[in-house]
């Protein structure tokens, strides 16, 4: 047998930071500069983003209601490895329905969970429209998009709530930071 002093089980110091909020809210901005602070410190970090994840992970999903929560569940699954593996998982997408999200929160399990809701007005989003989906959305060009005529259930008591439109990107994401140090998920 060996002796358990000589082969200490690894720490188990994984996190997942859980990015919600409208197309346009400023979630993959934010995200990056957590990433960044992130791996200056020296956690081993994954960024899963709305579009890139969609891409490699969800690239036969379109965005109706069983196919958004099957891409978010996809997400989640792959943030679930990242943190059992003891890694930090960045997550920025929209998730728009409450009920999918805890599914993830428990999936992960709650006390490595940091739901991160990017609360930017909808007025803010579509007027920055940088991809130009609301005024295709306002047009009737596409459907089912988050906010017009689709819903975003907005958090009822998210573990950070962060303001972009007063707020950098570089200070929320230090704001995200404090409170995963706070939580004790980072040193
Ligand atoms: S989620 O609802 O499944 O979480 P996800 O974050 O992966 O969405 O993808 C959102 C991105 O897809 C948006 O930022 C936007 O660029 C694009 N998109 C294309 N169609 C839609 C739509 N109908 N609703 C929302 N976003 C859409």
């Amino acid at each position: 047998m060996i002796p358990s002093d000589s082969c200490p089980p690894p720490a188990r110091q994984g996190a997942c930071v859980w990015f919600t909020g409208l197309s346009g809210a400023g979630k993959s901005t934010t995200a990056e500069a957590l990433t960044a602070f992130l791996q200056e410190r020296g956690c081993q970090v994954t960024l899963l983003d709305g579009d890139a994840a969609r891409a490699r992970l969800s690239g036969d999903l379109g965005f109706s209601r069983e196919d958004r929560d099957a891409n978010v569940l996809r997400i989640g699954r792959a943030a679930s490895e990242v943190v059992w593996d003891g890694g930090v998982a960045v997550c920025a997408t929209i998730s728009p329905y409450a009920r999918t999200r805890e599914t993830v929160r428990h999936m992960i399990g709650a006390h490595r969970f940091v739901e991160v809701y990017v609360n930017t007005p909808l007025e803010v989003c579509e007027a920055r429209d940088p991809k130009g989906l609301y005024a295709r959305a306002r047009r009737g060009e596409i459907a089912d998009f988050t906010g017009i005529d689709d819903p975003y259930e907005t958090p009822a008591c998210p573990d950070v709530e962060l303001e972009t439109a007063l707020h950098s990107a570089q200070d929320n994401a230090l704001t995200v930071l404090e409170a995963l140090r706070a939580r004790g998920l980072v040193g």
